[in-house]
């Protein structure tokens, strides 16, 4: 396509667009459990209102044009700082997504060691794979050290595998691939023996951890936590573009912030990897946030739950199926019979209109479920069984599939 020469009229043009929408996957049947978060139509106007507000503002004006967006976002961190037990002096940043609050992390941990190229960081397998691209734009090593039985960081193992030259400890609170949340109490006292940073990945967790029973500790109420990533676009429930690096002490923000003066133009300085930053999702983050408060968190993440439940339930009464254990937003179940290919349960449930995203270790159906799943579970379930019924009769050895991780 060429820029046109002339423009074209707005009702064509949103007709070209619905259009272009057509095919995509209705995340509003709730029938995908990737990529979207949603509780009710409601929160839905509240967070385009909000960004419609201050659509055009830029961030990057906050400190003279916009001082309306420098109190929100200020607001916004102190909230969340509320919900992760900071003490007094703590801080944060607002950015556009867990990728950036990660890297600026690793940039962070890396400043306070010396600054320097070549030192590495240290996770279990299970850390987001975004801690390996900010160690790639870091000139960092990720080091990946394979977690326990139980799918949790190894401290032993870390410990073992941490040396002069690592900048930061990583543990997920919870990780992607299965929801389980690594010792953290554990990896604060290893952080605090070896005087590295610990940087806690709660992109997932930031916004419902606080609401869910039974987890392990996680936030800053653990000593030797130095930071944490949470991201308000995810269980936040906000549009996207909204996540936050806190930590411990404001002063640690200094180790994220660019500053320079080497042009014509003055002092440039930014404590995101973003210049101009969309002013709509601070004021969306804002007003979602509020609009929510503790009873609204609560009540989506028990909605996660109950959706949860139906879906364990279902997939352990058909046999052959079974659902690792756990007590997050995330569930990964596979197929413990192989006369029942969990390749092609996927497959039928992707005829019958669901998009499946599958996991490679073990082999299994991976679901990262918010609080609309808690409508759709039971249709989920009723699919789920028609297309392990299916997959059964689908006969045995099947070569494996490349399968592709969000
Ligand atoms: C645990 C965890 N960390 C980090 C990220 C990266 O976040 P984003 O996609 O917002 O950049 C994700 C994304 O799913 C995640 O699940």
């Amino acid at each position: 396509m060429k820029l046109p020469e002339k423009g074209e009229a707005w009702p064509a043009l949103e007709q070209a667009l619905h259009d272009a929408k057509a095919r995509d996957h209705s995340w509003r049947k709730g029938r995908m459990a990737v990529f979207f978060y949603y509780l009710d139509e409601e929160l839905e106007r509240v967070g385009q209102d909000a960004y419609r507000l201050f659509w055009t503002e830029n961030h990057l004006g906050a400190g003279r044009a916009f001082p309306s967006l420098a109190k929100l976002e200020g607001e916004v961190v102190s909230m969340a700082l509320d919900l992760v037990h900071a003490p007094e002096g703590a801080g944060g940043t607002m950015t556009s997504g867990g990728s950036e609050s990660i890297f600026l992390a690793m940039l962070a941990a890396r400043e306070k060691s010396g600054g320097k190229t070549g030192g590495n960081v240290v996770m279990p397998d299970t850390a987001h794979l975004t801690f390996d691209r900010a160690c790639w734009y870091l000139g960092l090593e990720a080091r990946r050290v394979p977690v326990g039985a139980d799918r949790r960081g190894d401290v032993a193992a870390m410990e073992a595998a941490c040396d002069e030259g690592t900048v930061a400890i990583v543990g997920s609170a919870p990780c992607y691939p299965f929801g389980t949340v690594d010792p953290i109490r554990e990896l604060g006292a290893l952080a605090q023996r070896r005087g590295a940073w610990l940087h806690v990945d709660a992109c997932v967790g930031g916004f419902i951890n606080p609401f869910l029973s039974g987890l392990p500790e996680w936030d800053f109420a653990v000593p030797g936590v130095s930071s944490i990533s949470a991201d308000i676009h995810k269980h936040g429930m906000a549009p996207k573009g909204a996540s936050l690096l806190l930590v411990r002490d404001e002063a640690l923000r200094r180790f994220h912030r660019f500053e320079s003066r080497a042009w014509a133009r003055g002092l440039y300085a930014a404590y995101t990897a973003q210049g101009t930053r969309p002013g709509g999702a601070v004021a969306a983050a804002w007003a979602v946030m509020r609009f929510l408060g503790r009873a609204g968190y609560r009540d989506c993440a028990e909605r996660v739950m109950r959706a949860r439940a139906i879906i364990v339930a279902a997939v352990e009464a058909i046999p052959g199926l079974e659902a690792l254990p756990g007590q997050h937003a995330i569930l990964v179940y596979r197929s413990t019979d192989p006369a029942l290919p969990i390749a092609a349960v996927a497959e039928g449930l992707e005829r019958r209109g669901w998009l499946v995203s599958r996991q490679v270790e073990p082999e299994g159906i991976h679901l990262h479920l918010n609080p609309l799943h808690a409508e759709v579970a039971e249709e989920y379930v009723a699919a789920l069984r028609e297309a392990a019924a299916e997959a059964r009769g689908a006969g045995a050895a099947r070569a494996k599939e490349e399968v592709r991780a969000y």
